[in-house]
């Protein structure tokens, strides 16, 4: 039904020259298989004087949601509602900015299916004009993706990469230099507000040895930052791969503040995967974007105080207006652009938007990313269900996944603790086609599983309570807390902090539903983000009916050829790679002393490939 008309539009833009296929899917945006998006009741985007869309952990899914219609548009429709959002500030004689703050990489089969990693995603990204672009820490893990970085998207971004405490070793010369500039000062294009922007990553530790990541503490004693905040702007952004709430922001927000007492401090954060909003005083904010292009957050601020007496005049009435900073989280969808934009599915897309959707899907096929490998039965949840119950991904995975997949030749019938950390998993798996695709939406990780043999049960037993309930015991041991090991939406504190952090249950579960009267108004609310933030609860652009997420443990585990009476003398423990430095030091706690010389390979392949392996086994192939 859509299709023909996408065509005869395709076809009159574009003349008769090019293949049918090519005009159908190029003039509809979005992937075509996505699933159509569906309307609801919505609140408009308060505008100001200085606006932003802001972007965060989106992890390569360009292509967008193709099981989740509230999520279903792609890359280049963002790019298409970017540039009409623009058209409009151009309008109203306002501006708009956009910001990305990392982790672009690592969860998509789009960027990791392909041999280079990323061999068609940075072309593809790049095709958004960003304002201002940070790292996460994603992207500097490998020294591979650390290098396309700074060979690939430190030019791409035309002079917008920040980089305020990463610096990267030239690996022909072994020189340190800044991975981008430090800040980067600029006056926007119709109100002419001075701006001076920072880009930070908060204090990351687990990078390759081709980056130097700054502690920011000690970055904002340097000479460059110290005279970059004593600059005369109107405004400082500060974009950051930071949980709002955390210490790098407070320092940053504290160190800004001692030289401007009143200038307005716009901050947007990243990491923990959430929509967040948070006040730091009446002119300073942080908004955080969400994760996996779900979320395009929105940010405006009105009644900037000037400055510099040049541009006085432009708008003198501000200064009387008192400031005001609003915020909206932006569900990436059609629906939802159309009714930003006022424009329709013929007069809201752009050749741009359509030409990197386009560039998405011919990505996609070349990469296989439907090739699937199983029906799932039915949904299974990482943080939307209960742990443990039916419905859990990690329960499945240590009822039914790891004891069949955690076998070793050598250590047949062995009594085996199998331990997998619950961060392993990034995403939900949804009933129907399990692809190529969902290997790397479920587990983008190249983790392997590492074993010890015949530990004695009495420490051995104790490692998985160790490591779920008693963060501090370990983290006494110099590690970060072993709440890392969990999702990333249960980051409280960032990874390096020196306290241990008791292992606080967090209350996701009770995000507040819609109050009663409107749930009664508002019928076949359809599930979704129901925040509550600093702003209050209004900030969802979509009303949704409310979803609980869960807690889940720090790791799981599975007892593995265990006998039938008694507890074993000595058991094998197996466990994912990433957690080994957790396992020696519970293990150690509990009196079992172990060297990293004491730890084997227990299986070559991947976790992604057991799982994999597993499901084409179990579940039937076609749906
Ligand atoms: C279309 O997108 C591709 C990749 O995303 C890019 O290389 C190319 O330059 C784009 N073409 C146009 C006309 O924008
Ligand atoms: C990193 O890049 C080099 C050279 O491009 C390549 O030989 C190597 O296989 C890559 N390593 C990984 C882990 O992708
Ligand atoms: C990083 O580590 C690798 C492997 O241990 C080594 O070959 C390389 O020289 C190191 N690079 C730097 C910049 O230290
Ligand atoms: C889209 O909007 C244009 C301009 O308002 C209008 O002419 C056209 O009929 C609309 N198309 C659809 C499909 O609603
Ligand atoms: C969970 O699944 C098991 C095995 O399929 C079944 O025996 C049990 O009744 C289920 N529990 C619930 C609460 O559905």
């Amino acid at each position: 039904m859509l299709l023909p008309r996408c065509f005869a539009q395709g076809s009159r833009r574009l003349g008769m020259l090019l293949a049918i296929s090519l005009f159908a899917s190029l003039s509809c945006a979005e992937q075509p298989s996505a699933p159509s998006p569906v309307a609801a009741p919505m609140r408009p985007l308060p505008w100001g004087q200085l606006n932003f869309l802001a972007t965060t952990d989106t992890h390569g899914w360009l292509a967008g949601h193709l099981q989740e219609p509230q999520y279903s548009a792609d890359w280049g429709d963002y790019i298409s509602f970017a540039t009409r959002i623009k058209e409009q500030a151009d309008e109203r004689g306002v501006d708009v900015l956009l910001i990305d703050c990392g982790d672009r990489i690592e969860g998509n089969g789009i960027y990791d299916a392909s041999s280079p990693k990323g061999l068609y995603t940075y072309d593809i990204f790049r095709q958004q004009h960003i304002d201002v672009i940070t790292t996460g820490n994603h992207e500097l893990y490998q020294p591979n993706a650390s290098d396309r970085e700074y060979q690939l998207s430190v030019p791409n971004s035309r002079g917008n990469y920040l980089a305020s405490n990463l610096d990267y070793i030239i690996p022909e010369t072994g020189e340190q230099v800044p991975m981008a500039q430090r800040f980067r000062k600029f006056t926007t294009k119709n109100q002419k507000i001075e701006v001076l922007a920072f880009g930070f990553l908060f204090d990351f530790r687990g990078n390759a040895n081709n980056t130097r990541v700054q502690k920011v503490e000690n970055t904002i004693k340097e000479k460059w930052f110290q005279d970059a905040i004593r600059e005369k702007v109107d405004l400082f952004v500060v974009a950051g791969h930071i949980i709002l709430p955390g210490k790098e922001v407070k320092a940053l927000y504290e160190a800004i503040r001692r030289q401007n007492w009143d200038t307005p401090i716009q901050f947007f954060g990243g990491h923990s995967h959430i929509r967040d909003f948070h006040k730091y005083d009446s002119s300073a904010y942080g908004i955080q974007g969400g994760r996996y292009l779900e979320t395009v957050g929105w940010m405006s601020i009105d009644g900037i105080p000037k400055k510099s007496e040049k541009t006085k005049s432009i708008s003198a009435d501000s200064a009387k207006k008192d400031i005001s900073f609003k915020r909206r989280y932006i569900d990436n969808n059609l629906f939802g652009y159309h009714y930003h934009t006022g424009l329709n599915e013929t007069t809201f897309p752009t050749k741009l938007g359509q030409n990197a959707s386009e560039s998405i899907r011919l990505a996609r096929k070349a990469l296989d990313l439907d090739h699937s490998y199983g029906c799932a039965p039915k949904n299974l949840w990482l943080s939307r269900a209960q742990y443990p119950s039916n419905d859990s991904i990690l329960t499945w995975l240590d009822t039914e996944v790891m004891p069949e997949v955690i076998v070793n030749p050598k250590r047949k019938d062995v009594p085996t603790l199998a331990l997998t950390n619950s961060g392993a998993m990034r995403f939900d798996i949804f009933k129907g086609p399990f692809t190529r695709d969902s290997t790397y939406i479920l587990s983008p990780f190249i983790s392997k599983f590492l074993y010890i043999k015949d530990v004695p049960y009495e420490s051995a037993k104790r490692v998985l309570t160790l490591i779920n309930n008693a963060g501090q015991v370990l983290a006494a041991q110099n590690l970060p807390s072993a709440s890392v090991l969990g999702p990333p939406e249960q980051i409280s504190d960032c990874e390096d902090s020196k306290a241990p952090e008791p292992l606080q249950p967090l209350t996701f579960s009770d995000q507040r539903p819609l109050s009663s009267t409107s749930s009664k108004h508002l019928p076949n609310l359809i599930p979704g983000y129901t925040t509550k933030d600093d702003g209050g609860d209004d900030g969802d652009d979509t009303q949704h009916a409310p979803i609980s997420f869960y807690n889940v443990p720090n790791c799981i585990q599975s007892e593995i050829s265990f006998p039938e009476k008694g507890a074993p003398e000595t058991v094998d423990v197996v466990f994912v790679d990433f957690i080994q430095p957790w396992v020696l030091a519970a293990l150690a706690f509990s009196g079992a002393v172990y060297k990293i010389d004491d730890v084997e390979l227990y299986r070559e392949e991947t976790l992604t490939e057991l799982i994999t392996g597993w499901i084409g086994k179990h579940w039937q192939k076609e749906c």
